[in-house]
């Protein structure tokens, strides 16, 4: 049984809702899947304040932690993540950011989850016409420096008022790029991690630079526990 963790943009059941309903039914018809789904802001209202509190001492301290953590606890628990937003001016939905911007503490500089490096992410936006690459892009660059590398993106440019007016031949064309991306989503489940180029190099940088803090460093003794600063590597654990 694959395990996914759903993070939904909004309270909105529509189009964004109605093509992460079709792609859990392409997963379904792959193997046997659990979805865990949560819905923002009603299940994190709450802004980054920009207290540092996590990044510095623990995301323990973070004062949003009560709704933060339930998500988290999902989040490292499941095989995949999928993330959707429809696009709102060119980018990500603000709840959407809100919400990434409580994990500024894993950034791979930081203190990454060893367990985020080994999952799959989904990144599923909607827009009327322009702007799901760069949504897409946004939420693509966070999860990078949580240190996720088997990413994978679905946007549609809806061109209509809901799934049901798109014009059917486009509406099969759609459905079937969206089977092929589910597809791919779910095969790489089974499959290990595989950084690039630019992750390793800046990986080796962030190594470098967490080996010249002073030790007692928050982000330091957490690279020295996981075993990263004597040549370790989090996507081969
Ligand atoms: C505040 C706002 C901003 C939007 N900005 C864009 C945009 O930049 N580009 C675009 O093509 N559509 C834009 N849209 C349209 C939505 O992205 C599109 O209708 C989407 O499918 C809505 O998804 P939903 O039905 O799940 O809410 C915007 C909609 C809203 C409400």
């Amino acid at each position: 049984m694959k395990k996914i963790c759903i993070i939904h943009s909004g309270p909105r059941k529509k189009n964004t809702y109605a093509t992460v309903e079709k792609i859990k039914q392409s997963l379904l018809r792959q193997g046997e899947v659990s979805f865990t789904e949560f819905f923002l802001p009603h299940d994190a209202p709450c802004f980054c304040t920009g207290c540092f509190a996590c990044i510095l001492k623990g995301r323990e301290l973070c004062p949003h932690r009560t709704q933060i953590a339930p998500i988290e606890q999902a989040m490292l628990e499941a095989d995949g993540l999928i993330f959707s937003t429809p696009v709102y001016v060119m980018d990500m939905s603000g709840q959407m950011k809100a919400f990434l911007d409580h994990f500024g503490h894993c950034f791979t500089i930081h203190r990454p989850f060893p367990e985020l490096f080994q999952k799959s992410a989904l990144v599923v936006t909607t827009a009327a016409g322009a702007g799901n690459r760069e949504a897409a892009q946004s939420i693509r660059r966070v999860l990078s420096y949580w240190g996720i590398s088997k990413l994978f993106e679905f946007g549609i440019a809806m061109r209509a008022a809901s799934w049901g007016d798109i014009p059917p031949e486009r509406s099969r064309k759609l459905q079937k790029k969206l089977d092929t991306t589910a597809v791919r989503f779910f095969r790489s489940l089974d499959r290990p991690p595989h950084p690039g180029i630019r992750f390793r190099l800046m990986f080796r940088v962030m190594r470098a630079i967490n080996q010249r803090n002073p030790d007692g460093h928050i982000d330091k003794e957490y690279w020295r526990a996981q075993g990263w600063l004597n040549g370790g590597c989090p996507w081969k654990s």
